[in-house]
């Protein structure tokens, strides 16, 4: 997005940044700001997404894709279904607010930040102050959530260095609960037109996504609902397009599997009724429409796990418990129902490099911008330079989330682990190398004077291949050598495979209770099975997979979140996390996550995919499909609140 700092003439969204006031402290600031007075004519605002579906247009660089016939799809089909699906406007809701402290000192800027990018955020910055790329550093060590609201560089950032400029000393700036609802984007508000028909036995002939998106009356964000629809099953005759609405609204922006997360809720619940439509259970029909081939680019998947995860899932739910007939299973005064869904998200590998420093008192250092969002970079980076240089991982240190460290990737689309995660790999086979040559090149050694051929490097040890016995530790090569320490930078390489399709799979479980005379909707159970390539660590992977079935949109996209506006003056409403529900500890119910064990080294060279994002990816789709199954009723506007039920 690209906007003047505080907007121009015209205010076009609530929570629009005017000015700052700075102050020495943080209630002089506020009192400031409290006397500061602006006139305005208002207007009457654009905040209803369905006011204006008339004034509607598709982007000219993200035309409709098709394939196949749709009609000949169409005339096939002994059953179809046509529904709409509508997910609203979410905010992310980090715990720590957006916060950033920043400090000039001649020309050179200094900025402690809370984003999930500083490379990113140090580019911004450079380009906003018209100032060399040098001379800005940015520092994030540590980030309390993110989840994509801190993935670009949002108007509080420049305006903290600007009055830092300004006034001639640190500046700092957090931005209040409030303002988490107007100062960095949400997820967009989409309604999505669906059409999928199959024939008796199952096989899908038809599968069309047709989506109205909000945006601002600046931007041109588009939430790539359809990227699913072109990809998850096998289908000849496909069709994913959409077109946009400007509105009244701070511009969208990307949050948790953006895409994915909408695209499911409504192709994972079409899916779902015209199973039930069929008369086949969920999961036979999915299971009917598998393939190991990605439809929309014709290339075989690297690795796809969804039979295997729908499978297990059955097994290990007891989803034999569940009836095919709605509304037929009761316990007490609840309606019991059981929903599944099928969930994917892209293997996302993008540049990252790192670099591995060994002290000669046999301390590692690990160095990559790349952050931790709090999902466990900091845990599996010292497990894989631990492990693939043979050492404890108690002598590995991990420096992150500083500009001034190599260039690592943004913490973002789940691509963390198997970007840097393979860069330090790769560092770390340089600096065996580098300890090998270092050994093999020092007189007077075990090793000394053999062809690096012949020497290897494992286990904190330089040694003969052919005779193990002979050789030194890593800290006595660089004792011997007279070095201090050893460096290797490290990439993660080559760009994948061009020929194949990267994405991770997943099926989601859902079992629901529903008291009809309240609408009261309580997940009781929920499992997750995913194939999300190599778990690097099985503690902090299922623990993002249950971030991501609870807040994740699943239970918080099925059953609470909206962010809600007032028609007449485009105010967000909902502005605190009283009035805007994300589910507590209360609302999160008995959950399972299994992993298919997957080694994908076509993805990546440490086997992994990424985890993050797809836990989300399904989980308020199965939500909403075991709600049908308890009542028989489908709500296809979330999130599913009492009044839709009663
Ligand atoms: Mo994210 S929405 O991958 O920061």
């Amino acid at each position: 997005m690209s906007q003047p700092i505080f907007g121009g003439p015209l205010v076009e969204y609530n929570g629009q940044h005017l000015g700052v006031v700075v102050a020495d402290t943080l209630e002089r600031a506020r009192q400031g700001a409290e006397l500061v007075r602006f006139g305005y004519a208002p207007q009457k605002p654009r905040v209803e997404l369905s006011q204006f579906s008339n004034e509607a247009f598709a982007l000219a660089d993200a035309p409709a894709k098709t394939r196949g016939d749709l009609a000949a799809g169409r005339a096939r089909a002994t059953q179809t279904v046509e529904a709409t699906y509508d997910v609203p406007t979410e905010h992310h809701n980090p715990l720590e607010p957006h916060a950033t402290i920043a400090t000039w000192s001649g020309d050179n800027l200094m900025v402690y930040d809370a984003t999930q990018g500083v490379q990113a955020c140090r580019e911004a910055l450079a380009d906003t102050f018209n100032i060399p790329i040098e001379n800005v550093r940015v520092i994030c060590p540590f980030v309390g959530g993110g989840f994509g609201s801190k993935g670009t560089m949002w108007m509080h950032i420049p305006i903290a260095a600007l009055a830092a400029r300004t006034v001639g000393r640190p500046v700092k700036l957090v931005l209040r609960r409030q303002e988490m609802f107007s100062g960095h984007g949400h997820r967009a508000h989409t309604v999505q037109e669906m059409e999928l028909g199959a024939t008796t036995d199952g096989t899908l002939t038809i599968v069309r996504n047709s989506t109205l998106n909000e945006t601002s009356m600046r931007d041109e964000w588009r939430e790539d609902t359809g990227k699913m629809t072109g990809m998850m099953y096998a289908c000849p005759n496909v069709e994913a397009g959409g077109k946009i609405v400007r509105l009244n609204k701070m511009p969208p922006t990307f949050m948790r599997a953006p895409g994915e997360a909408s695209g499911s809720v409504a192709l994972e619940c079409a899916m779902d009724e015209l199973a039930a439509k069929l008369g086949l259970d969920p999961i036979d029909f999915r299971l009917v429409n598998d393939t190991q081939t990605d439809g929309s680019t014709k290339k075989p998947f690297s690795s796809r796990a969804l039979k295997e995860c729908l499978t297990l899932g059955r097994d290990k739910f007891g989803w034999s418990a569940r009836k095919q007939e709605p509304g037929t299973t009761r316990e007490g005064r609840y309606l019991v129902g059981y929903g599944v869904a099928g969930a994917t998200y892209p293997a996302n590998y993008r540049p990252s490099r790192a670099r591995i420093t060994l002290g000669q008192n046999g301390a590692v250092l690990v160095q990559s911008s790349s952050h931790d969002l709090g999902t466990g970079a900091y845990t599996i980076f010292t497990q894989i330079a631990a492990e693939s240089l043979g050492v404890s991982v108690d002598i590995v240190r991990v420096e992150s989330g500083d500009t001034k460290l190599p260039e690592g990737v943004l913490a973002g689309g789940s691509a963390t682990s198997a970007s840097t995660g393979s860069a330090i790999l790769d560092a770390a086979n340089s600096l065996k190398k580098r300890l090998v040559d270092l050994a093999t090149s020092t007189e007077g050694g075990p090793v000394s004077g053999m062809a690096t051929k012949d020497v290897e490097a494992e286990n904190g040890r330089v040694f003969s291949s052919a005779n193990p016995a002979l050789g030194l530790s890593y800290t006595d090569v660089l004792k011997a050598s007279g070095q201090l320490r050893a460096d290797a930078m490290g990439n993660n390489g080559k760009a994948q495979r061009p020929d194949l399709s990267y994405y991770s799979f997943g099926a989601q479980f859902s079992k629901v209770r529903v008291d009809l005379e309240l609408g009261q909707i309580r997940v009781e159970k929920m499992l997750g099975v995913f194939g999300a390539g190599r778990i690097l660590n099985a503690k902090t992977a299922r623990s993002q997979m249950l971030g991501g079935m609870i807040w994740g949109r699943g239970i918080g996209m099925a059953l609470h979140e909206h962010t809600q506006y007032d028609p007449n003056t485009a105010r967000v409403v909902t502005r605190n996390l009283a009035d805007y529900h994300i589910p507590s500890c209360a609302d999160a119910p008995d959950i399972e996550v299994e992993f298919i064990p997957e080694q994908d080294t076509q993805m990546s060279p440490i086997g992994a995919k990424g985890v993050g994002e797809l836990g989300i990816v399904g989980a308020a789709a199965s939500i909403a499909n075991a709600v049908y199954n308890a009542t028989g009723k489908r709500v296809r506007d979330l999130p599913l609140t009492p009044d839709k039920l009663v």
